[in-house]
């Protein structure tokens, strides 16, 4: 009897979708690992403005993990998850994914998790609801 096994899926909202370009690279020829932090800020910036109905600043980046290489060329996506939300501040699962050269398999690449703060004009801390 064979068993048919569901592969892994990415968690969260598809937030941003962009290429990793040749500009964007590491000394080993994969993309810089700066980069994708900055696409995945972005994309959760995006669900933190959303939520928060207005502006957020990023205050932490709890994790970080870089799971595999993102070659030159990969469509990268970005998926963000909302974890919590206190008075001010927002907890966001954001992860990478590409599809493998290989096979073309959907694959996680990075993972990690942002807490942004609904802050004012004055860039002072507002409550979120
Ligand atoms: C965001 C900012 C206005 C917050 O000001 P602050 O005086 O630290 O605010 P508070 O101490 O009242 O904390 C606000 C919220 O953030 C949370 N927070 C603050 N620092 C945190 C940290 N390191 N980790 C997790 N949560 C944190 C607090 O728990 C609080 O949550 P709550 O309101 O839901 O209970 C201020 O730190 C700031 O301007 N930082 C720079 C932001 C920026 O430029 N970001 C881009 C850099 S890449």
């Amino acid at each position: 009897m064979s068993t048919i096994t569901t592969p892994p899926q990415p968690r969260g909202e598809l937030t941003l979708q962009t290429i990793a370009m040749p500009r964007d690279v590491n000394a080993n020829g994969d993309i810089f690992g700066g980069w994708l932090v900055s696409q995945m800020d972005i994309a959760c910036g995006i669900i933190s403005s959303r939520r928060a109905k207005g502006r957020t600043a990023t205050v932490a980046i709890n994790s970080m993990t870089f799971l595999r290489p993102v070659p030159v060329g990969s469509i990268v996506s970005c998926y963000c998850k909302i974890l919590e939300v206190g008075r001010s501040s927002i907890k966001i699962a954001g992860e990478v994914w590409i599809n493998q050269e290989t096979n073309n398999e959907p694959t996680k690449v990075t993972e990690g998790e942002f807490i942004f703060v609904a802050i004012d004009s004055e860039g002072k801390t507002r409550s979120v609801d």
